[in-house]
């Protein structure tokens, strides 16, 4: 299956995430530019992979500047900061930055390895994670509901939370799943819903704004999502709208799990008051494909992200294990 992201010929090449459902395409990307533009326009985009991109990049400027550490250090800073929330794309760069005394080779054969790990630890947490959601639910099959897409095309191969739904489609204990759209960039209604679809399992498109009264009415037996960045005490930014489904799912004992790679926690914050929220264009929100649906020159609020209170968690569910 094509890797979200991977090394090819020099270059790193990405499944294109903007041109999705309506045309699977490659982008191959030569330049740390390129990589930072497509990482800001959401073309690579889910915390793990950013994690992928932060190293490959770094690995693209050692090849590209050998013997200039100046010019790597600077790039990898830049890369660092392509985007706020994710924690992984500064795990990444820093990762790959270490090998850098071992030369250029030694840099991308890090970046290499941890395209492999990935794949190896989300299989490994999302394992654990659909084996406590059997033991926590008691209703066979299952009806899920997850916001975003935590799925292959957000890590470099298989996923976080749809993960989960793998797992647990293989062993016949899938009911259907209910995908978040995710205003305002359409994750689960683009992303999460192919993904669904191309794996064979059932599943429906709510609005995010459906998705409170979905668990209000008994509808899910459990909410599972992904993570940006798990602060030390538990709290975990996610896609904005994960924080009012925590809510929901809290308020009618609906167990709310979050999988992640260990590489999504970031020990040295000590709780979730302290992740930096991405804030994005105001005509993400005030446009829809294209088209301008609030009048001209309307203000808009666009957090890409919010925190959910630890309390409200379930469980965190890494590759290291299950975190109550
Ligand atoms: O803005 P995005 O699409 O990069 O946001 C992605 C998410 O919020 C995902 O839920 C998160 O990265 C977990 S992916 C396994």
């Amino acid at each position: 299956m094509q890797r979200t992201i991977d090394w090819a010929e020099g270059a790193v090449v990405i499944i294109d995430q903007t041109a999705l459902p309506r045309e699977f395409r490659l982008l191959r990307l030569e330049t740390v530019d390129e990589l930072i533009s497509a990482i800001q326009r959401l073309a690579v985009r889910g915390a793990p992979a950013l994690g992928a991109a932060g190293a490959l990049g770094v690995a693209l400027s050692a090849l590209r500047h050998k013997g200039k550490t100046g010019n790597v250090l600077a790039d990898a800073e830049r890369l660092a900061h392509a985007r706020p929330t994710a924690v992984n794309l500064s795990w990444g760069v820093r990762r790959a930055l270490a090998k850098l005394p071992e030369g250029p080779e030694g840099v991308l054969a890090e970046a290499k390895a941890m395209l492999d790990e990935d794949e190896r630890v989300n299989r490994q947490a999302s394992g654990r994670a659909a084996e406590l959601i059997l033991e926590r639910c008691e209703r066979r099959p299952l009806r899920l509901l997850t916001h975003c897409n935590a799925g292959r095309l957000a890590t470099v191969g298989w996923g976080t939370a749809l993960g989960v739904v793998w797992h647990l489609h293989d062993a016949g204990h899938v009911e259907y799943v209910f995908a978040d759209e995710t205003r305002p960039l359409l994750q689960g209604a683009r992303l999460t819903a192919w993904e669904l679809a191309e794996a064979g399992v059932p599943y429906r498109v709510l609005p995010d704004s459906a998705a409170a009264s979905a668990v209000a009415r008994g509808l899910v037996d459990c909410v599972v999502v992904g993570a940006d960045r798990i602060a030390a005490n538990g709290d975990v930014a996610n896609k904005v709208g994960t924080y009012g489904l925590a809510l929901a799912a809290a308020r009618h004992g609906v167990p709310f799990v979050v999988v992640a790679p260990q590489s999504t926690v970031d020990p040295e914050l000590p709780a979730g008051g302290g992740i930096v929220i991405e804030e994005r264009a105001d005509d993400e929100v005030t446009t829809v494909a294209g088209t301008r649906i609030a009048p001209e020159g309307a203000p808009a609020f666009n957090p890409a992200f919010d925190v959910t209170p630890a309390d409200l968690i379930f469980a965190v569910v890494t590759e290291n294990g299950v975190f109550p």
